[in-house]
């Protein structure tokens, strides 16, 4: 078979078209995880090799591995050229931006602001031109360093006075504790973990005290999955007759049982005494009397 020079024009082309449109790239990231603390503005980045312009290129910003499977997963969309924003999760509005001169350099970076709790985990940068895709994956890990365990009294509980330990902002998650003034642990119930509408963690802890020599506990709080541990300890005195006055109702209480029951088991110890000794009278009599009958009966005989 002869090849014409049209041919040839024509797979020439081709080629040149196809090399022109499947322009291979690679999608790279950072190599760590990014550590933010909560309320800055971070750069995630990640960005195309060779640095070809990814201006006509589709950059899609996700989460992956949220823990609701079902929930919405972009973080940001760009694509024909412009940003999209019609599924981006809510947690995420108005906090996120490409940098538009850079995307020219392959530069696909995204800008984040105000990071928050829920910002926390893992994303993957996808860039996809017509014939090619790569992505990249991100970890973000953000710090918040939240509030001073704060204390309250929850009232007369069964077996003392309730005590609530509260601490509010924190991520990761940190852990309470509750200790007499000789830090001792004191026995206290599950912790409660909570988080905020920004995904930061609230901890509770309540625990049960007796009165003691000076009636002082402590709240500890503790963040040891951080690179430098954070202890940080509110104190608290209750006052004596705070506890007292309760535990006074219980004994006045207890000792109104008491005496009731101790007048109680008297007037009963009596009314038996008494009893016994009437019915012990009646056979008394009654002896007596069939002793008479008897006597009778003998001087009827001897008559
Ligand atoms: C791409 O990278 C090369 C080499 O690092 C550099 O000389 C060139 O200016 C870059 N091009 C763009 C558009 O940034
Ligand atoms: C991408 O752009 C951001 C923002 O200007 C910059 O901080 C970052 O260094 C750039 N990355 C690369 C690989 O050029």
């Amino acid at each position: 078979m002869m090849w014409t020079w049209t041919d040839c024009l024509c797979v020439t082309l081709l080629l040149l078209l196809q090399r022109a449109g499947s322009e291979k790239f690679e999608v790279l990231g950072p190599t760590r995880a990014i550590v933010a603390v909560a309320g800055d503005d971070i750069i995630l980045p990640c960005y195309i090799k060779p640095n070809i312009s990814a201006e006509d290129m589709r950059v899609d910003w996700f989460r992956v591995n949220l823990p609701d499977p079902q929930s919405n997963i972009r973080v940001h969309l760009y694509q024909d050229g412009r940003d999209k924003y019609h599924d981006q999760i809510r947690s995420y509005e108005g906090r996120t931006s490409l940098f538009k001169e850079e995307l020219k350099k392959g530069n696909t970076s995204l800008k984040l602001t105000r990071v928050q709790g829920t910002d926390d985990g893992q994303y993957k940068c996808l860039v996809q031109s017509k014939t090619h895709y790569d992505d990249a994956t991100i970890q973000v890990h953000i710090r918040a360093i939240g509030s001073k365990p704060e204390l309250s009294i929850e009232g007369q509980k069964e077996g003392g006075m309730g005590l609530l330990c509260v601490s509010k902002g924190w991520f990761p998650e940190p852990e309470l504790e509750w200790l007499d003034s000789e830090g001792v642990t004191l026995s206290a119930g599950p912790s409660e973990t909570d988080r905020d509408y920004k995904g930061f963690y609230i901890v509770k802890l309540k625990t049960i005290v007796k009165e003691t020599d000076t009636n002082h506990f402590t709240c500890r709080l503790r963040q040891r999955q951080l690179s430098e541990q954070i202890n940080m300890e509110t104190e608290f005195h209750i006052s004596s007759e705070l506890i007292l006055v309760h535990t006074d109702t219980w004994r006045v209480a207890f000792a109104v049982i008491v005496s009731l029951s101790i007048v109680l088991v008297v007037i009963l110890a009596f009314t038996i005494w008494r009893c016994n000794r009437l019915s012990n009278d009646y056979d008394a009599s009654k002896a007596k009397h069939s002793q008479e009958l008897v006597k009778d009966e003998h001087s009827l005989e001897l008559s």
